[in-house]
């Protein structure tokens, strides 16, 4: 009897190390230098043989440098496009795990370095599978064009703060790519709650306290959770997914949740479309913007839903032709333009039009935000056609934004003028309209026309509408009344010309 069960307890014992070891080993398998050997796809026999000729092209990801092979000259060469046209290059055969546990990175690393060759290829991300990848750049200059990069399955951020460095601005980075598309039903998950928590008071980006101080709360810091961490993350909190340099990106279907930072940022892009997208992060969780554009033109938003902690789009200098229509934000702080002209800068917006938008319980709903000293201008804005309810402020521009309680009075200041607000409908909960502009700079020609503005039932407490040195024309009857905007142009007008931006 006691021989038997002895027996037994050595098999269980043998069953469990063996587990055990294999788990061991498959998590091995994608940092082994053996991994393509490990879980060979149909291309595994091409991608031994093109690994030697095109290793050093792919310069994928920052971690490691592969030892360099002696490159014939400096200038690196843009490769032919080999002739399978379309190939398709799953994470899977390169020896992704995708069980949420192991980390894929290498595995996404080397499957880019293959789709990068090829023009018109799909990097594939399988459904079903939850894949940890840590900070990685899908980057060009010397990648064919018009690659698809096919998510369905789910990639989660590293939640230790190793995985971090010193702190990195982005997590998942396409560069200088043309044509490229993330399209599928799959999820990008930051999983940025161990950031969060230690930001609200660190980290002055965007506090707004004016608006905070105007509602009269406090903020009260969340407890920290770093007794359960390692260590502290660190202070420098990453956008999930950033585009740099590219023309002609889009993105679609997919889900991008609970970034630390910014959800989806394009900086220097040209062309940008997105749609059917979804961001979706607690209202709570601090500069967590949705969609934030800078130096970026040409640029297609639409039906789209934007839940997050910060600007549900934020609009920066050097942006031009933004088209945003049929998008629901909230909770958030509403579509913004800026904040520009921060610290004496130049910055340059125009032709932006945001229509068809439903907000709910944001902050503000469509505004503009320049710090006094900057200079530039904001110039053709349309807002129209946006539904409110119970948002803050709906209609606001602020050329004295200042993220913390008190900032130096300057005369200079980022132009604004030719804003139009139009069919802007629903409830607010403090003050409909807030229109501030500088001293020396009037806001010109501001229109406001079809506004229907009522309290919110459970608002605290109201303002009336208020305007300082706004000129335009005012469209009546408006629901509140809105004395305050001066009729014309200011006697000491300012010269559009001479703004510094582009006619
Ligand atoms: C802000 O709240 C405090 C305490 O609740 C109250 O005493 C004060 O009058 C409030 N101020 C305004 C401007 O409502
Ligand atoms: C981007 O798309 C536009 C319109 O389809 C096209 O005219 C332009 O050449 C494209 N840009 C690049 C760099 O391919
Ligand atoms: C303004 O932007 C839109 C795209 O939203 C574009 O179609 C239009 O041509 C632009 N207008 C000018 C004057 O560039
Ligand atoms: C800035 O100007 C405002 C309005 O004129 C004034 O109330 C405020 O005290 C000034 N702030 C500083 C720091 O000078």
């Amino acid at each position: 009897m006691g021989g038997f069960s002895f027996k037994k307890l050595t098999f269980a014992l043998v069953i469990a190390i063996l587990v055990w070891a294999s788990s061991i080993e498959t998590c091995n398998a994608r940092r082994g230098k053996h991994w393509r050997h490990g879980k060979a796809g149909p291309f595994s026999s091409l991608y031994k043989k093109k690994a030697k000729n095109h290793g050093h092209q792919g310069n994928v990801g920052k971690s490691k440098p592969k030892p360099k092979e002696k490159q014939p000259l400096p200038i690196p060469e843009v490769p032919q496009a080999p002739p399978q046209k379309g190939s398709k290059f799953n994470v899977l055969d390169y020896g992704a795990q995708g069980d949420g546990n192991c980390d894929d990175t290498k595995a996404f690393q080397a499957a880019w370095a293959d789709a990068c060759k090829v023009e018109a290829s799909t990097m594939i991300v399988p459904a079903g599978y939850e894949f940890l990848v840590g900070p990685i750049s899908f980057s060009g200059p010397y990648c064919q064009r018009n690659i698809l990069f096919q998510l369905d399955g789910t990639i989660i951020a590293p939640t230790n703060a190793n995985a971090w460095g010193k702190g990195l601005l982005q997590w998942l980075e396409f560069t200088k790519l043309v044509g490229l598309t993330i399209k599928g039903k799959g999820t990008i998950d930051g999983r940025g709650s161990v950031w969060w928590t230690h930001s609200i008071l660190d980290d002055p980006i965007d506090n707004e306290d004016l608006l905070v101080s105007l509602l009269n709360i406090t903020i009260t810091q969340s407890p920290p959770v770093s007794s359960s961490m390692e260590s502290k993350m660190p202070s420098t909190k990453p956008t999930a997914l950033r585009f740099y340099g590219s023309f002609n990106v889009t993105v679609t279907g997919i889900t991008i949740q609970n970034s630390p930072q910014c959800h989806l940022k394009f900086d220097s892009c040209n062309g940008v479309l997105v749609y059917s997208l979804s961001v979706s992060s607690p209202g709570d969780s601090p500069n967590t913007d949705g969609i934030h554009l800078q130096n970026s033109q040409n640029v297609l938003i639409h039906t789209t839903d934007l839940s997050c902690g910060d600007d549900c789009i934020s609009i920066q200098t050097g942006c031009t032709n933004v088209f945003v229509h049929d998008v629901n934000c909230g909770p958030g702080h509403g579509i913004s333009i800026g904040s520009l002209g921060k610290d004496g800068t130049t910055a340059c917006v125009s032709n932006i039009t945001v229509r068809n938008v439903n907000m709910h319980n944001t902050m503000t709903g469509v505004r503009i935000k320049t710090w006094q000293g900057g200079s530039g201008s904001v110039k053709g804005v349309l807002f129209s056609n946006i539904q409110v309810s119970d948002v803050q402020f709906p209609i606001m521009i602020d050329q004295y934004y200042c993220d913390h309680s008190s900032c130096t009075n300057h005369t200079s200041a980022v132009a604004v003028s030719n804003i139009a607000y139009e069919n802007i409908k629903g409830t607010y909960t403090v003050k409909p309209v807030h229109v501030s502009c500088s001293d020396s700079m009037p806001c010109m020609d501001v229109r406001l026309t079809d506004i229907e503005l009522n309290p919110a039932p459970k608002g605290y407490h109201m303002y009336d509408p208020f305007c300082w040195n706004a000129f335009g024309e005012l469209y009546a009857p408006t629901v509140p009344q809105i004395g305050c905007l001066q009729q014309g142009t200011p006697s000491s007008s300012w010269d559009p010309t001479e703004t510094g931006c582009p006619a």
